[in-house]
């Protein structure tokens, strides 16, 4: 170790993350029906390109190959999520098959030193489920604990890190209330209902899994976001940032820490949807809130960039980062009104996203203090990556992705979490996002996120200098400065 490398601590993870949406293919093989995804792939102008996950990158098959780059990289761990429809096909009753294929990822990973990182659910609900009302009722909160104790049958010996959901906020505002997401609904009611029951789901899912098994080590993640005002002297700019913190944040973070909705998110929304808050009103249940926070050993944070935001337009900001979308879609916000995203010149990714590695460390500084801390949860950074307009360069062995402004963002990034530590904050991981270039939702496979490359032609991968970056960092377990 020099004077000019940071280390990380010895125990420090280094991952790298999937969903099983995103890249497994193999849509309808082995038992495995519709998810909601499956479902929206196919309603014209939701996905760019019509794209589908059909094939994707054919990881259902490709396993064996995808766990040995893993350890051609160096990771400690590898963060994937199980497809509930491969488990439960509509919902129904347990599928061997769909079960037989993690156990096979989880094994590959186990004799190749790869610690399993397990998601329950990245998004795909059954379309069977959803039919029943999907989030919007209680029964799915009930069955996906269900389903989770199918899943720890099969695989309670051999995975110890248990994430329920991930990206809550997605699944529900981003879905039911904003149709960008599968099932592409529009209600704010809806996307309420959701989140509630996304979050009782997982409250019911921990206890279930810690009554099975007290070893095991539970947690979420959330999609977490630094909101800041352009002017901290004009009240309308603070507003703008309070009310982004309230539902990106706050809104999944206190109920899990505080057994709580935060008070003024609630009025937030009541002032433009009244029967949204009736209807959480009428579907919470006594003792809701206390299992939605039942105690947890980690916390993934999901962080991608900040939010600058006031109370009047930026002339110069640019477009939404949203998947251009040829259906209705509406703010993904309840009370969205009177918010403004404005410019601060950091360089942007091909998603649009502000590069902004600092607001990384104030996010983990903050929960930790905040939330984290006082509950005696771990963090652990459980995304985190960017896409650009990657071009492979040559063919076969020396072919190439000569992505220096990946590699950048992720030392920078890595930089961001050192940082943190340094501050005290208990950071044990980073996953980058993610392994491979996948199936980005909305904009389907157009978005390349991946420290691999992946030709959807000829399913050939090829590392991409981040990856070798990445593989340097990690032998080394330090980073240059
Ligand atoms: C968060 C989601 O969890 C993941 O599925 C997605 O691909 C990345 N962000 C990038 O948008």
């Amino acid at each position: 170790m020099t004077d000019h490398t940071r280390a990380f601590a010895p125990d420090f993870l280094f991952g790298a993350a999937t969903a099983a949406f995103q890249i497994e293919g193999a849509a309808f093989e082995d038992g495995r029906t519709a998810s909601i995804w499956d479902t929206f792939c196919r309603v014209p102008g939701a996905v760019m390109g019509a794209d589908n996950g059909d094939v994707a990158c054919d990881h259902y098959h490709r396993h064996t190959t995808d766990v040995a780059l893993m350890k051609e990289l160096g990771l400690d761990t590898y963060r994937f999520s199980v497809s509930w429809s491969r488990v439960r096909p509509d919902g129904g009753p347990v599928n061997q098959k769909g079960l037989d294929f993690y156990k096979r990822l989880v094994d590959e990973l186990r004799e190749n030193g790869i610690l399993p990182w397990l998601t329950l659910y990245h998004w795909d609900l059954p379309q069977a489920i959803e039919d029943r009302g999907g989030w919007t009722v209680r029964s799915t909160a009930e069955q996906f604990a269900e389903y989770a104790l199918d899943v720890h049958d099969a695989l309670g010996d051999r995975v110890q890190n248990w994430t329920t959901l991930n990206e809550p906020w997605c699944s529900s505002f981003l879905s039911y209330t904003a149709g960008i997401h599968a099932p592409g609904r529009l209600s704010v009611t809806d996307g309420v209902l959701a989140a509630h029951h996304l979050l009782l789901g997982h409250g019911l899912a921990v206890q279930e899994l810690r009554a099975r098994d007290a070893a095991l080590r539970l947690g979420v993640t959330l999609n977490l976001t630094v909101a800041e005002p352009v002017d901290p002297e004009v009240a309308a700019d603070v507003d703008a940032a309070r009310r982004i913190d309230g539902q990106f944040n706050r809104w999944f973070l206190d109920p899990i820490f505080r057994a709580q909705y935060p008070v003024d998110v609630v009025e937030d929304i009541r002032a433009v949807a009244p029967e949204a808050i009736d209807a959480l009103d009428a579907a919470t249940e006594p003792g809701d809130l206390d299992v939605i926070a039942t105690p947890l050993d980690a916390l993934g944070v999901n962080y991608y960039h900040g939010e600058f935001v006031g109370g009047s337009v930026d002339p110069h900001a640019p477009a939404s980062g949203d998947a251009p979308t040829a259906r209705p879609v509406r703010a993904p916000f309840p009370s969205h009104e009177g918010i403004y995203w404005h410019d601060r010149g950091l360089p942007r990714t091909s998603m649009n996203w502000e590069v902004d590695p600092a607001g990384l460390t104030t996010l983990l500084e903050d929960v930790w203090h905040d939330y984290a801390e006082p509950a005696g949860t771990a963090l652990y950074v459980t995304e985190n990556g960017a896409a650009y307009d990657d071009e492979l360069v040559g063919s076969g062995a020396a072919a190439r992705v000569h992505d220096a402004e990946r590699t950048a963002f992720l030392r920078a990034h890595l930089g961001a979490v050192l940082d943190a530590a340094d501050a005290g904050v208990d950071v044990r991981g980073y996953f980058y996002w993610s392994l491979l270039d996948n199936f980005e939702w909305a904009w389907g496979y157009e978005k390349r996120f991946g420290i691999i490359h992946v030709d959807y032609d000829t399913q050939e991968r090829t590392l991409k200098d981040s990856a070798r970056e990445y593989r340097r960092v990690i032998a080394a377990r330090a980073i240059d400065v």
